[in-house]
Parts: C-alpha cells; structure tokens; sequence
C-alpha cells in the first residue's frame, strides 16, 4: 500500500500503460467508518487496483466552523484502508487541487436542487468538481459511493452520463449502526442523546415501509 500526495507520484504508482489493470477509486473525505469500507472491499473484488482518495474539499463545506471541525484522522485512515484492501491512498493538499487561480466549477442545477441541495446551496458544485479533478486525475474504470448520501449520487451519475466519462459508477448499500442510525463520519459530532435521537428517522422510514 502506498500513501502519495502529489499528482507527479500517482503518475508513478499507477499504471498509464493501454491494457494498464483495472482502477476502482472511492472518494472519501477521510474518518472512514464501515460505509466506507464496504466500498472498498466491493472495489477490491471488482478491480485490480484500489485507490482511495482522502480529501477533505473546502468547495463543498457552506459553513466555515463544519470544516473547521470535520473529523481528521489519516493514521487510522490509513492503517484501515489497507486491511479493507485499498492498493493507494491519494491525500493532495488544498493548494494542489485549488491553486489561487483556479476558475472552473462543474455545475448541476436541476440534480443539485431540493432535498440536501436546498440547505447547502454551493454543496454539490463542490462535491461535482472536486469529483471531475478526482476522476481525470486517476482515470478509474469504476468509482464507489454510497446510497446514504442519495443526491450525491444523482449528482455524479448525472455528471457521467452528461459529459460522456469513460467510467461506471457502483453504488453501495447504505451501512448501519445497531441503532437503525445511517453511518456517516459526522455522527461523532452527536451526543449520547442526540446520536439515540437520529435514530428515530430509520425507526420511522422502516415503519412507513411497513405501513
Ligand atoms: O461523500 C463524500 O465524502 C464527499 O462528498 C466526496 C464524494 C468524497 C467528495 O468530496
């Protein structure tokens, strides 16, 4: 497993060659929990290489203090990456992937509208972007998301099919805590309370199923 930083050393770790092996790449903002892995173990059986990205991208932040104080923690990162099969680590800095000049932003406006897009009206300009520089960088056959972040989905699917990617996206099933809570790395923000709180929105989605 190798960690690198910079665009020169992907170049070096990944194979350019034209029957070059199959590349699955799970973008992540890092604090990786059992959603996360699940996708990366899902790449390592359909991929030959697996690289995961670990980025936190300011773009997609609306509020200062939520990327001030998201989860940091690229040791653990690492160390459970590699047991859940990832081949690469890429973790560019900010100033590498947004120099002062930069000036070109990927845009949604019907994907990115309603639902999360209504409380975070930049989010998904962010996600889409730093998704295409993420994509052209590492030339990925398959890439892996979450259904958790649904819209997101859309997003990038929509994004594929519009601009003509040569890449197919995987979708993963959405992994849960005991409690019904969707796991995401912003639940170690909750409180014992609140974290028994959230719960309640799965409790109430498998009872409106049932219903
Ligand atoms: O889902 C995430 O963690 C982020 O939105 C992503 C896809 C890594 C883009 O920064």
């Amino acid at each position: 497993m190798r960690v690198v930083s910079k665009h020169s050393e992907l170049n070096l770790a990944l194979d350019r060659s034209l029957n070059r092996p199959s590349i699955g790449l799970i973008p992540t903002m890092g604090s990786l929990h059992e959603g996360h892995l699940s996708l990366i173990r899902m790449a390592n059986a359909e991929c030959a290489k697996v690289v995961v990205s670990i980025f936190i991208n300011p773009a997609q932040f609306d509020e200062k203090n939520d990327l001030k104080e998201y989860p940091r923690n690229l040791k653990s990162d690492t160390e459970l990456a590699t047991q859940a099969g990832a081949d690469i680590i890429f973790t560019p800095d900010v100033s590498d992937m947004y120099p002062e000049d930069f000036d070109t932003w990927v845009e949604l406006p019907r994907t990115s509208q309603g639902m999360e897009g209504s409380a975070r009206p930049e989010h998904f300009r962010g996600v889409a972007t730093i998704c295409l520089k993420l994509f052209n960088l590492i030339a990925p056959d398959n890439v892996y998301f979450g259904l958790k972040d649904a819209q997101q989905t859309s997003v990038i699917g929509r994004m594929i099919e519009d601009l003509n990617l040569p890449i197919t996206l995987r979708i993963g099933p959405t992994i849960r805590e005991q409690s019904g809570l969707a796991m995401s790395s912003r639940n170690k923000h909750l409180s014992p309370n609140n974290r028994e709180r959230a719960a309640v929105l799965s409790y109430a989605l498998a009872a409106g199923v049932q219903a």
